[in-house]
């Protein structure tokens, strides 16, 4: 699958975002080794604090299914300036894909490609210790 497919899995997926509290659409699309999409997208909770981004979605749906090495993601929302993962995410993105590709896009179709370490340069790991 292409980076633009990948981006175009991740905007698919933000249409299923159940966020009636922020009204903030996020949907995210993970391709592991096999070259199977996992898609994700945010889940908000009355509780707030409960709420599960589109990245973490999306990772640990992907974990459960038994995938384990990962190839690149794509974040999907409605902003002008592209919206990256948010720290939480980067902490779990860094442990279980470590330095991979990331796609921002929004519905206009603009995008840009970064990698985690420019997002988390200096990630708490614990292979590292
Ligand atoms: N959100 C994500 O799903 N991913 C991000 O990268 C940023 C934030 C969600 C969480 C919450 O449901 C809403 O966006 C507003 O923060």
């Amino acid at each position: 699958m292409t980076r633009e497919e990948l981006a175009a899995a991740a905007l698919d997926a933000r249409k299923n975002a159940h966020a009636p509290f922020s009204k903030f659409l996020v949907g995210a699309a993970l391709e592991d080794s096999t070259g199977r999409i996992h898609t994700g997208c945010n889940i908000e909770n009355a509780t707030y604090g409960l709420t599960l981004c589109a990245e973490r979605v999306a990772i640990f749906k992907a974990v459960s299914e038994g995938a384990r090495e990962f190839r690149r993601i794509a974040v999907a929302a409605d902003t002008a300036t592209l919206t990256p993962p948010c720290g939480a995410c980067r902490q779990i993105i860094w442990e279980f894909c470590r330095d991979i590709e990331v796609t921002l896009v929004n519905l206009d179709g603009k995008s840009e490609t970064l990698q985690m370490s420019e997002l988390f340069p200096r990630p708490f790991d614990v292979s590292f210790l």
